[in-house]
């Protein structure tokens, strides 16, 4: 008789898969625990300022420890200093609540998206502009629409693109639906996740999201898209996948924009096509 399946000795179990995908959390904890069996154990108390001082230092070097981005270690050794002055401060107890459900208003799902809030500018507005679709009434859409910015740059664009932008956060989506009004623009905004909206009727898909999204999206993509739709991506590229950036992106404070073009024959290629490679080679000094 076959023996049951068992996990292999090199298989991670759940207590490490658990570990592994939340570290950071448990390391924090860890640190935490520890405080508070100091005190619990009688440890006398100590100036302000040391207490400050061992909180950054714990702070820098777990993020060490957790090979964090450097900034991260300036900002976990200034997070205590912060805190114990802004308490110092006797602000009531209201305005920290309301601040906390600001930027819950405003991050929302970050923790689980891991795409955060930036505005892209005006530089990369104008030149995702040229990629829209020469037939007018085309239809585009940005996945995850921030304050709108982009969007509506591009409704205002000749020919009428019907512009869609999709995003999840309340607070920018309601800022973006009023500057729509504001601005009496066709374009649209919907509170809705992109991973639940189907692709297949859009020309033109916009993306400014994170390198954490990029693999799924693509799958997505890849599944979705009609032959001829273009997969603009700003400053992400596609793990694994050949990416072309357009000329003019990438440089001077412009991130690059990469693009995909959905083939005849169902598949996803990098570059923007003939007619798209035309609109940005006519501008390059050398042609
Ligand atoms: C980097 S901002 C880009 C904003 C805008 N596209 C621009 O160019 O200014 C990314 C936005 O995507 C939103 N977002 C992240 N995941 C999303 C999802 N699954 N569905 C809809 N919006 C999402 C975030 O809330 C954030 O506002």
């Amino acid at each position: 008789m076959p023996a049951p399946d068992r996990p292999s000795r090199t298989e991670p179990g759940l207590a490490l898969a658990l570990w592994s995908r939340a570290h950071p959390q448990w390391a924090s904890v860890g640190v935490l625990l520890l405080g508070w069996l100091l005190v619990a154990w009688g440890l006398p108390p100590q100036p302000a300022g040391v207490g400050l001082a061992c909180q950054a230092l714990s702070g820098v070097l777990l993020s060490a420890w957790l090979r964090l981005p450097v900034w991260w270690w300036a900002i976990n050794a200034g997070f205590p200093a912060a805190l114990h002055g802004g308490v110092a401060l006797h602000w009531p107890p209201m305005v920290f609540l309301s601040i906390f459900l600001t930027l819950t208003l405003v991050y929302w799902t970050t923790f689980s998206t891991r795409v955060p809030l930036y505005a892209s500018g005006p530089a990369v507005w104008d030149l995702m502009a040229r990629c829209l679709p020469p037939q007018p009434g085309a239809r585009v859409i940005d996945l995850g629409s921030g304050l709108g910015g982009l969007a509506l740059h591009l409704a205002r664009q000749p020919g009428s693109p019907a512009v869609l932008g999709l995003e999840l956060a309340p607070l920018p989506w309601l800022l973006s639906c009023c500057r729509a009004r504001w601005r009496r623009s066709g374009c649209r905004f919907r509170r809705q996740d992109y991973r639940r909206h189907d692709l297949s009727s859009y020309d033109l898909v916009l993306a400014y999201l994170s390198p954490a999204a990029m693999p799924a999206l693509w799958q997505q993509l890849v599944s979705q898209l009609k032959p001829g739709a273009c997969f603009v991506s700003c400053e992400f590229a596609v793990p694994g996948q050949a990416a072309v950036a357009l000329p003019g992106s990438g440089q001077a404070g412009v991130p690059p924009l990469y693009v995909w073009r959905m083939g005849r024959d169902g598949v996803l290629a990098a570059g923007p096509g003939p007619d798209l490679e035309a609109v940005f080679l006519k501008d390059l000094p050398c042609s």
